[in-house]
This record gives structure tokens, C-alpha cells and sequence, in this order.
């Protein structure tokens, strides 16, 4: 018996490596192999002792798989297709974690940010440039042919049509309006408009045209008169790039992290977490408070016609209140709210670039195809957003604007071609002292989220890490003196994108909107407000976290032996290595007594995931765990001759099974007396370290 399972496991052998030659490079004598193979595998087949073996083999394969797969198939109440199904399976999941961490904490991991694990995905981006030269420019309001083209060109006549929104799909161009030479043109049906202009170029004896696009702030926008009492309520400027970790803005966006921090002095949050995959899962908490599955279906797959005008964006909020409002969105073709849901029927925002970028994109394909797919004109399309942003901000009135750049980070991430622009728009809102009376939020929504960066465990954790800062108006500083004191102590405790809502509230005096959810066994609810004391101990599951999603990493107590001996092994080498030059008057110390050795380490969740088991990104699929590089543990043991206590921190290569430790790193923590007193006047920085071998210890009193 034993002999023929060798046979089947020789013959299968050899049938995996000729199928694997012939899907590798080695294509050429592949089709002789196949033909052999095949006359040799049906001869095979057709014994019925054989076909049982086979049939046995198969049986054994779907045990073992639905053994191994996690534990999703065995989930009595999952049923994937049915979105009930998935929001109470999650909601289980989030509530019987809460009962394992509750009131634990989270240790944010300390990344460091030009690891060579994760700079290795980095590429140099030579700057985007722009072809051409734009005829005509909006600021404001107002249309006009630039001066340069006007020096240049005569008999000019431009003809402007408006592009109008009608919803998320659809729009229409207005009737073509012409106006000649430098007169401007008003904008009034819309913000953006597509033109067409012909001139004589002064050299030339043809006339020379142009097609593009310009946009800017129509006039005619109606306004609610604000409540009684909330005439001057702050502003908010929300500021955010597609696929942007913190740490990956810090590599790749030195002027601005720099400028951030030191000018605009915004307190960076580095225990800033998501709460679920891709953009709509940080944008949906933001901008309603609300995740996905909490709000109305309305999911292109759902069928049910339902767009997301029923949600409570806080867009409507504000539009009641009197405020003028903005959403500037790029890359219309994969929008947030677009993609995989059915858009807005009316747009959400006064100012909303939608029907502009689909029709540039549509005349992109007739006209552009020799332009950089990152310019709008002459223009880089992310300074187009930079720009409008900052326009935006100079009109009257209460404003909220929220700005989303996603073309730069989206599929490359070459977000450090915007840095020195960056620096710029930034200046520009300080000199104008936009800051006094504006909430910042410069912010990613989660970071890069490839398969390869995904491996690695920086990787993963990075993506649960993105970018979010908050630069508080100073305004709110002067009416609320500890709120900036509260928001930097809130700088190092887990924080989500629901805090994030609750802060937006706050700021515009609006808690009453805050949303009191909590996980069901939770003492403080899912969204706080980050100008209010976060509890240290909140744990991933408190904040609505699931575990796959959480970065926390916890120390935990090391229960292999073989690991708690290599661990505490290598801490006694590396004391004795220390006092090691001293040998003839130093004592060497051996182990007494572990008093624990604890390894910090990511949840097994999170590192045992692979990607999204459903299009939506509602559920995970689990693998094998990423591996781990290097593992920090921390010991404390006692040591003789004597009783030497210490602490240490260090930590584990793995690859190279050994420890790096520091002396830093070591703490004595009890008194040791005159224990070195033999080595204290040469070499003082041994004194924790050396039991001097004529060390006579004092008789002990009873
Ligand atoms: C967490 O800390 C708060 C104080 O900040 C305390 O009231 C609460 O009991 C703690 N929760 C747990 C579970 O330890
Ligand atoms: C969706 O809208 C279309 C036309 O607007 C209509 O024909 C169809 O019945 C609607 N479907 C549902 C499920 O409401
Ligand atoms: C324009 O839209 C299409 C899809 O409609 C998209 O595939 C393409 O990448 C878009 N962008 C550019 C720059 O052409
Ligand atoms: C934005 O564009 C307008 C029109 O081209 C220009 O006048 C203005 O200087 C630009 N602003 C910034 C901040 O780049
Ligand atoms: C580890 O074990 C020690 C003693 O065995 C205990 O005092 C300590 O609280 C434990 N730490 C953790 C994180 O479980």
C-alpha cells in the first residue's frame, strides 16, 4: 500500500513539473510534453483502483479545505448575498472583540517611515509639466482671454458654452455665447464652461484656435440666511489625497510635512485609524457620521434606483445654516460616490466639479490626446484643485469646503510632485489668515493598498495609518483656551474617522448632532469629539474598529518556552559581553529568576489578511499570516551573584535569528549599592552592569 502511494506521489510529481514548465518560460517543447502526458494520464485513469484513489484524495482535499479556510464558512448566520446577513455578522464580530479588548488601549505602532521595507515601492516622479498655453482663465466670476494671448493675437473671439449639471450622470452643454477680444465672461448657469476661441496670431497668416476649459464661482448661488446666533460660525476647510498614509506623506511630501507641522503647527494624529476598506469607508464616517452599511442601500448592484441624497450629509446641514459649500472630487469615472453606489441626483455642494471633469475627460479623447493625463489645460490638474480650493475660500460668508485629489496617489503614488505646491496653497491660506477663523483637516483616507505593499507588515499597517492632521482656527482657541492642549493629548490615543465627524461638529458648536452610537458593551461611545479627553484605555473594538482593520499592536506575555529562553539567553550574553572587558573584576551574572518576557505583536486578524472577499469591501478574506521582520520583546529577570534586577527592550531579527539590544534599552531597576565599586572610578557607565568579585555584601538585617 505504502509503495503505491509513493508510485501516485512520483507519478504526480512528475505531472507537476511538466505542467509547470509548460506555464513557465520554457513554452517551446511544451505541446510534445502535453501530448505524452495526456495518453499517459488516461491510461491511468481507467483502473478502478485508481479512480478510488483518486476519489478518496478528492474527499481528503474539500475536508482539509473547508477545515482550513477561516472561519467565515462556518458562520451559521453569514450569508454573504444578503446585506442584513453582512452588517449583523460584523456587528457580532466588533461586539465579541469588544469583550477581548475592552478597556485594553492601543499601542500605536512606531513605524519608522523610511524603512526599507516600504521605500522599496517608492519611485522618483520627475515634475508634471503641461503643454500649451490656456486662452482664457476664470477667477472668480469672471472669464477672459489672458494678457499673454492678447498680446499676441487679434480679431479674438471666444465662444463659451456653460457645461450644466442635471445629476451625477448626466449634464448638458448651454447655448454657445461669443464675446470679443479682452470683454470678460460672466459665469452664471455654472462654474465651468468649455471654449472655443480664434484669433490671428500676429506672425501667422492663419487664424490660430483653441478648445479648453476654464472654471470658476458662478454669481448667482441662493444663500440661506443663517439661524439667529449662528450668523459667524467657523469655517472648515477639509483637505485630502487619495491613498496617503502618514507615513507615506512624511516620505514622500518633506516640504509640506514640515510646513504642516512647524507653520501651520497642525497637530498630526498619529493614532489615527481606519474603519474599513478603501475611500467611501473613511468618507461616508466623515461626511455623515455613519458608516456604509448604516446608511440606505444604494449600491448599483442593490438595483433599487435609490441615490444618496436620503443620506445626512453634512452638506445639507450646512447649506441650511447658510454656509456656501464646495465638493471638489477628481477622476469622475471612479468617484467615491460614484463607483459602486448611484451618485447624488442634485449635487451635494453649491460647487461641485462632476459634470466638468466628465466632459473634459469625454473631449479629451476628440482633442487631448497628446496631453499628460495629469493637466487640465496648461495646468496640473491637482493645482487646479489647489487653486479652486483657495478661491473657494475667499468668497464671503460661512464656507465648508471639502477637497479630494485623487489622480496623483490613485493608481501611482506619486503625490511628491505636489509638495512644492503643497507648501504654496498652504502659505497662501496663512498670509490671507484664512486660520483664524478656518478648521484645517489635511488628511488620506487609508494608504497605498497594492498586493505587494500589502505582503509586508509595515505595508498593512501603513494603510490602517493615513495622514490626518487638524490645524484649529484660532478663533475657537481664543474662545475655548484648552481645546488645542485637548486635541495634541488626543494625538497619541486611537482616533477613527467618526471622531473626525464629531470634531467637525464640535468646532461649529454643533454637538447636539453628534451621533451617540455605541457598540453594544462599550462605555463611550463610537465617535468622540477629539476637543474632549479620548480615554487612554479605548480600545480598536470601542471605536468601531474590526480587528482586521486595527493597527494596534499589544504586548502580550511570551508562553513558548524555547522563545522565553532564547529571549532571556540573549539578554544575559549580551550583559556579560558588556562587563566582559572587565572580566578579572567583574563577576559574570547567570539567571536567577524570569519574571516575564512579553512580545509585541499585531493581531493575528490583521496580519492574516489577504484582501476583500467581496466586491464591496465589506468582509476579509484570510490567509497565511504576513511575515514578521523584526519583533520587539521586552524581559525582566533577575540575575546572580547577588540580585541584579533589570528591564530591557529589544529586538528579534528574524531572518537572522538574532536580538539587536541597546544599553539604552536596559533598565536596572533595583538599587546596586556598592556592588561595582571595584569599577565605579574607571569605568562609571558599568555600574549597573558589574558585581565586583571582591564585593563583600552587607550582612542583611532581620
Ligand atoms: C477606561 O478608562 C476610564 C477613565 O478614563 C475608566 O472610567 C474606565 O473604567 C476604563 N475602562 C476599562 C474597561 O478599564
Ligand atoms: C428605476 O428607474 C427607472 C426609470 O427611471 C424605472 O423604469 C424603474 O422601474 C425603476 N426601478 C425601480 C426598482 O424603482
Ligand atoms: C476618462 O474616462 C475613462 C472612462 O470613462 C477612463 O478609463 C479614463 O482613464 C479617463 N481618464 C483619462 C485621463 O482619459
Ligand atoms: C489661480 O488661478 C488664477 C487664474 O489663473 C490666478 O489668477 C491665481 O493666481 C491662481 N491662484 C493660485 C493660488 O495659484
Ligand atoms: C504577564 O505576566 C505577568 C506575571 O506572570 C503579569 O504580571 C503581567 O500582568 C502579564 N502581562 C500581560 C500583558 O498579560
Amino acid at each position: 500500500m505504502l509503495l503505491h502511494w509513493l508510485k501516485i506521489a512520483g507519478l504526480k510529481l512528475v505531472w507537476v513539473r511538466l505542467f509547470s514548465d509548460c506555464t513557465g518560460r520554457h513554452q517551446g517543447n511544451c505541446c510534445l510534453q502535453r501530448l505524452l502526458m495526456s495518453v499517459m494520464v488516461k491510461r491511468w485513469y481507467r483502473s478502478r483502483r485508481n479512480q478510488f484513489i483518486i476519489f478518496t484524495i478528492s474527499i481528503i482535499c474539500i475536508v482539509y479545505y473547508i477545515c482550513l479556510n477561516d472561519n467565515l464558512q462556518r458562520e451559521p448566520d453569514l450569508d454573504i448575498t444578503r446585506r442584513n446577513s453582512v452588517i449583523e455578522y460584523i456587528e457580532h464580530r466588533i461586539e465579541e472583540a469588544l469583550k477581548e479588548d475592552k478597556g485594553s488601549g492601543c499601542e500605536i505602532p512606531q513605524l519608522d517611515p523610511f524603512a526599507k521595507e516600504v521605500v522599496q515601492f517608492d519611485n522618483v516622479y520627475s515634475p508634471i509639466t503641461c503643454k500649451g498655453k490656456d486662452w482664457v482663465k476664470c477667477y472668480l466670476s469672471e472669464c477672459r482671454v489672458v494678457d499673454e494671448i492678447l498680446r499676441t493675437t487679434t480679431d479674438i473671439e471666444c465662444t463659451y458654452q456653460d457645461i450644466i449639471h442635471v445629476s451625477d450622470n448626466k449634464y448638458y452643454l448651454g447655448e454657445h455665447r461669443t464675446v470679443k477680444g479682452n470683454k470678460p465672461y460672466i459665469l452664471d448657469a455654472s462654474d465651468h464652461v468649455k471654449v472655443t476661441c480664434r484669433g490671428s496670431q500676429q506672425k501667422s497668416l492663419f487664424s490660430s484656435t483653441w478648445v479648453g476649459f476654464a472654471l470658476g464661482f458662478r454669481k448667482s448661488v441662493p444663500r440661506l440666511q443663517p439661524p439667529p446666533g449662528r450668523e459667524d460660525t467657523l469655517n472648515v476647510l477639509i483637505f485630502g489625497f487619495d491613498s496617503t498614509s502618514k507615513n507615506g506623506f512624511i516620505r514622500k511630501m518633506p516640504k509640506s510635512y514640515k510646513h504642516l507641522k512647524d507653520h501651520v503647527k497642525a497637530t498630526i494624529l498619529n493614532g489615527y485609524n481606519i474603519v474599513g476598506d478603501g475611500t467611501p469607508a473613511a468618507l461616508f464616517p466623515i461626511l455623515t457620521g455613519k458608516t456604509e452599511l448604516e446608511l440606505p442601500d444604494v449600491r448599483k448592484t442593490a438595483k433599487n434606483n435609490g441615490t444618496l441624497d436620503v443620506m445626512p450629509f453634512i452638506f445639507y446641514k450646512l447649506t441650511n445654516d447658510g454656509y456656501r459649500t464646495a465638493y471638489f472630487e477628481d477622476m469622475p469615472w471612479i468617484g467615491t460616490f460614484q463607483y459602486r453606489f448611484n451618485g447624488f441626483l442634485r449635487q451635494p455642494a453649491d460647487h461641485y466639479l462632476r459634470s466638468f471633469y466628465l466632459e473634459e475627460n469625454k473631449s479629451r479623447k476628440k482633442f487631448g490626446k497628446s496631453r499628460s493625463k495629469y493637466c487640465i489645460g496648461d495646468t496640473p490638474q491637482f493645482q487646479l484643485m489647489m487653486n479652486i480650493t483657495d478661491q473657494f475660500l475667499r468668497l464671503d460668508g460661512k464656507r465648508f469646503a471639502f477637497t479630494f485629489i485623487a489622480d496623483i496617489t490613485h493608481d501611482d503614488s506619486m503625490i511628491s510632485v505636489a509638495d512644492d505646491a503643497m507648501v504654496e496653497l498652504l502659505q497662501t491660506l496663512e498670509q490671507r489668515n484664512v486660520f483664524e477663523d478656518t478648521l484645517l483637516i489635511f488628511m488620506g483616507d487609508h494608504g497605498p493598498r497594492f498586493a505587494k505593499v500589502r505582503d509586508t507588515l509595515q505595508g498593512k499597517l501603513e494603510e490602517r495609518l493615513p495622514l490626518m492632521s487638524i490645524r484649529l482656527p484660532e478663533k475657537l482657541k481664543r474662545m475655548r483656551p484648552n481645546v488645542q492642549a485637548q486635541l495634541e493629548a488626543n494625538a497619541e490615543i486611537l482616533t477613527t474617522p467618526h471622531d473626525i465627524h464629531a470634531t467637525i461638529l464640535d468646532v461649529l458648536d454643533w454637538s447636539q448632532y453628534m451621533n451617540p452610537f455605541k457598540i453594544k458593551g462599550a462605555d463611550f461611545p463610537r465617535a468622540m469629539t477629539l476637543l474632549e479627553p479620548i480615554p487612554k484605555n479605548r480600545s480598536c473594538s470601542e471605536a468601531g474598529i474590526e480587528p482586521h482593520w486595527c493597527a494596534c499592536v499589544n504586548w502580550k506575555n511570551v508562553t513558548d518556552t524555547e522563545m522565553i529562553h532564547k529571549t532571556v539567553d540573549a539578554f544575559i550574553t549580551y550583559l556579560n559581553e558588556l562587563t566582559s572587558s572587565q572580566r578579572s573584576k567583574c563577576w559574570p551574572r547567570t539567571l536567577t529568576e524570569v519574571q516575564w518576557v512579553m512580545s509585541q505583536r499585531p493581531n493575528s486578524k490583521m496580519l492574516s489578511f489577504v484582501s476583500n472577499k467581496d466586491s464591496d469591501g465589506y468582509l476579509g478574506k484570510f490567509g497565511a499570516h504576513t511575515k514578521i521582520a523584526k519583533e520587539n520583546y521586552q524581559l525582566k529577570v533577575a540575575v546572580g551573584p547577588g540580585r541584579g534586577i533589570y528591564e530591557a527592550s529589544m529586538t528579534y531579527l528574524k531572518k537572522e535569528d538574532r536580538f539587536v539590544i541597546n544599553t539604552r534599552d536596559i533598565s536596572r531597576t533595583n538599587a546596586y549599592g556598592n556592588e561595582p565599586s571595584c569599577i565605579s572610578a574607571t569605568h562609571p557607565h558599568l555600574n549597573p552592569y558589574c558585581y565586583c568579585s571582591d564585593y563583600v555584601p552587607q550582612t542583611v538585617r532581620v
